[in-house]
């Protein structure tokens, strides 16, 4: 409830990815605990961010924007003090590489202080004045209320910030859970949270997610959800909310972005970006590359390159240096690409490298898996890993199709030297998805881009300056003019 309470009730377990041997062969490490709040313990949290908002009237909300700023800039000052432990916690609880935990840290911290010059812009704009038939309008930005904020476990300190850090500046009060994998990282943070805001204004809950994010929809008292998350979980969580149509839901969701490569690609390019885009932390990125289009002219070219590209991977321990593949942190995620492939493999594809797909224990060695067809899992599945599938095609009409088709909307990336090619692309990609990438890997940064997507790939928009319109509403202070004011 804002406070930092002393705990002896459940605990839950936390296993890295990384695993020691042990008699009974290789195991996740353990590397900590954390508190299992009860359903209670959850309310009685909800209830501290419910009476610090005060309807609008508690410090935080009424507090002016330039303070509010102070407190945040407190905190961010606190969090870069904490940089070596969070950084570690983030590489040792979901097997990020070192140098990307570094920089899921620091792109935090940029985000931060991007949120606050953004802030200053819109403070400004709400400044200005509207006079419009005899009256004058003040239009201000205000915040809902109660923020329910949860993060992913891909990007547990940076996803989580993307949506707590704008909500708690615009004057909102937040509930936070952290993400299962992912939840040691935000200990060394909460002290900060208690140091730097006034009481109840951040509330952090550790729990399973399934036994009390419910009861906290079901109590009609979060004004605005916000996940980057699962687009079922989203789903059931907004139908949990007694009065849905009230609720704001800012939503990061899935995607299956697919590249289009043509044949008039640069096929290095193409190959490089495929690497990247597809298999950056295993995979496993809302963003990543998760379906491969080639023109059938270059196709071949295409996975020799890339199959090469791959075996020059490192793979190995999230700390050792060049390090690009490490082990991942769902235990059930092994099996699932498992399937996947063995799916694949039984209608007609086969895996194109040498040990593709093989597993020990947390590791999944990528597989490249060609032909892919509607058939397959692969074809329509998020496969949140690192699985490339790849198709060949004939005609450009096949890959548009594949997108209108989609339940998904977010990214899509396209090759091509031709610059007729492209433009001729564009209105139909951009019509299906909410970013087209030209020679290059689709992803969310720059961090100040809107980042957002169609279909069932989000809700909302998020950069720095759209999440401050997302978690505010737009309102005004209206004034007659008459002979006593109009001056
Ligand atoms: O998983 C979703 C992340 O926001 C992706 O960010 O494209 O920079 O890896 P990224």
């Amino acid at each position: 409830c804002g406070e930092l309470k002393p705990w002896n009730g459940e605990v839950h377990s936390v296993y890295s990815p990384v695993c020691v041997h042990t008699s009974e062969g290789l195991k996740r490490k353990l590397i900590g605990t954390y508190p299992v709040c009860t359903q209670k313990e959850a309310i009685d949290s909800l209830d501290a961010a419910v009476e610090a908002y005060n309807n609008g009237r508690g410090v935080w909300p009424t507090m002016g924007v330039q303070e509010r700023i102070a407190c945040v800039e407190n905190f961010t000052h606190k969090m870069i003090a904490q940089k070596d432990i969070v950084v570690k916690l983030i590489m040792w609880e979901i097997g990020k590489s070192y140098a990307d935990s570094i920089k899921e840290f620091d792109r935090t911290v940029e985000y931060i202080y991007a949120t606050i010059d953004a802030l200053k812009d819109i403070d400004r704009d709400s400044s200005r004045f509207q006079i419009e038939q005899g009256i004058v309008a003040q239009v201000r930005r205000s915040p809902l209320g109660v923020v329910l904020c949860m993060g992913p476990f891909n990007y547990p300190l940076n996803e989580t910030f993307t949506t707590l850090i704008p909500a708690l500046i615009m004057g909102n009060t937040i509930l936070f859970k952290p993400p299962k994998h992912g939840t040691l990282l935000f200990y060394p943070l909460l002290q900060a949270f208690k140091e730097s805001f006034p009481k109840g204004v951040v509330n952090t809950i550790y729990g399973r997610g399934h036994n009390i994010v419910p009861v906290l929809m079901q109590s009609g008292k979060i004004n605005v959800l916000t996940l980057i998350g699962s687009s079922k979980v989203a789903d059931e969580l907004k139908k949990m909310h007694p009065k849905v149509n009230r609720l704001r839901a800012i939503l990061g969701l899935d995607a299956k972005n697919a590249a289009i490569i043509t044949q008039n690609a640069d096929v290095k390019l193409a190959v490089s970006e495929t690497v990247l885009g597809s298999l950056s932390f295993n995979g496993q990125r809302c963003t990543a590359l998760k379906i491969i289009f080639v023109h059938k002219s270059i196709v071949d070219e295409f996975l020799s390159q890339l199959t090469a590209e791959v075996e020059k991977l490192k793979y190995g321990m999230p700390w050792e240096k060049g390090v690009a593949l490490t082990p991942l942190p769902e235990p059930h995620k092994p099996a699932y690409l498992k399937e996947c492939i063995d799916d694949a493999v039984a209608k007609g594809a086969r895996v194109v490298n040498e040990n593709g797909g093989e597993t020990c224990e947390s590791f999944v060695y990528p597989a490249i898996v060609y032909p892919v067809n509607k058939e397959m899992k692969l074809y329509r599945e998020e496969q949140f890993g690192p699985v490339i599938p790849v198709l060949a095609f004939d005609d450009l009409e096949e890959p548009i199709q594949y997108l209108i088709e989609s339940t998904h909307g977010q990214q899509v990336s396209v090759f091509s030297n031709d610059a007729e090619e492209v433009a001729s692309l564009i209105d139909p990609l951009v019509n299906q998805v909410s970013r087209v990438n030209v020679n290059c890997q689709c992803q969310r940064g720059p961090d100040v881009f809107p980042f957002t997507g169609r279909k069932d790939s989000a809700e909302g928009t998020l950069s720095v300056v759209d999440a401050l319109r997302s978690f505010s509403i737009r309102s005004l202070v209206a004034t007659k003019l008459n002979e006593n004011n109009k001056h």
